[in-house]
Parts: C-alpha cells; structure tokens; sequence
C-alpha cells in the first residue's frame, strides 16, 4: 500500500520536484496525493499540475485566522485521505489544528544545522556567521519555530571561495538527496 503524503510548499519546489522524482524512480512506498501551496503565484503550483498531482492554494488573508484556514487545509488532507505531511519551503508555522490531527506526521527540511540557524534565513545566516562547515536538518515539525526533534542531518562545507549563491546551490544538491533518503526510512520503519 502506497502511503500518501502532502507536500506543503510556498515558493519554488525544487525539493517538491525531488521529492515525486525519487518516488517516481525508487522504491519508496508512496504517493504524493496532495500539494498546499498558501502562494498563489507560487512556480511549485504548476509543477505539481504537471504532474497532476492536486492542488490545494490557500490564501491565509482570506480567513479570520490561522485556525480557519487550517480547518480548510485539513478537511482537503481528510478528503485525500492524507497519512503525513512534508514541508517543503512552507514558509508559515504550523498551528494546533493541524499538530493535533497530525502528531509526528509533520516534517520539515531546514537548510541549516540546528538548533543553529533557525527561521527563514538558515543559509544566509550560517554564511553571514562564518562557520566552516552548515548542513541540512530535517525534524518534525512541534510548535516552535524549528525545534522539533531532529530526524538527521547532513553537513555541508563552506568553502573559501563561497558566496551565499555558491552555498545555497550545495545546499540545495543535498537537500534533494537527503529528503527523498529520509522519506524512504521513515516509511520503511512504519514511522509514517
Ligand atoms: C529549501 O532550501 C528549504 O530547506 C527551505 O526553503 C527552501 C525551499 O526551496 N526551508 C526553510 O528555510 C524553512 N525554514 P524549494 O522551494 O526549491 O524546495
């Protein structure tokens, strides 16, 4: 039986990409049945319709609050009959509606090594700092802003001659091996 997963994405989806071509050419025992999207104009939208993969785009300014728009999320994840959700690039924090229906079925990618680096500047902020070596994490999602507990993590060097481009682009080549690596256990564990 395929487990069927929602991708959560606001922006450009190369890892969204990563993600249906590793299912698509692994043996990964899943589906992606769903994408959110809360950017209208958002490139990952059409990614996923060229797939056919449905799409759910919610705009958040549109209800009285985070919980009236999760309702609406969750009724689509109920409705597909969702099992776990991958953040990918979701740049919004997770509320109760959907950690109470979804307890450790929430997971996200951040590009940086936690707990350093939170937030939505992981690279830039790791690049700014002057470490040697930053990474990739990916964790479940709990109520704080990338605190939840860590799944693993990949390090990645910076190198002299780096600019934030040059790290991004090594961080992302990472990402997109690392996501689909860590989908595959968890659902090979039963974890998801
Ligand atoms: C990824 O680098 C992901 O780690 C990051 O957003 C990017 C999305 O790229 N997420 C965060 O910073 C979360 N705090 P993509 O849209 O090309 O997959």
């Amino acid at each position: 039986m395929l487990k069927k997963i929602a991708i959560f994405a606001s922006g450009t989806g190369t890892n969204f990409v990563a993600l249906q071509q590793a299912i698509q050419t692994r043996p990964i025992a899943a589906e992606i049945a769903l994408l959110v999207c809360d950017n209208a104009e958002a490139p990952v939208i059409k990614k996923a319709q060229a797939d056919q993969i449905p799409v759910l785009v919610i705009n958040f300014h549109d209800y009285a609050n985070k919980a009236a728009a999760e309702a609406i999320i969750l009724s689509a994840l109920q409705r597909h009959e969702i099992a776990a959700i991958l953040l990918a690039g979701y740049m919004r924090i997770i509320g109760p509606t959907l950690l109470t229906a979804y307890p450790h079925k929430i997971i996200n990618i951040h590009p940086a090594l936690l707990p350093k680096f939170p937030g939505r500047h992981g690279i830039e902020d790791a690049f700014a700092a002057g470490v040697s070596e930053t990474g990739v994490t990916i964790h479940f999602i709990d109520a704080g802003i990338d605190t939840g507990q860590i799944i693993g993590q990949r390090q990645v060097p910076v190198k002299q001659a780096d600019t934030v481009a040059s790290l991004a682009a090594r961080i992302h080549e990472t990402e997109h091996q690392f996501y689909p690596d860590v989908l595959q256990s968890l659902i090979n564990e039963g974890a998801i």
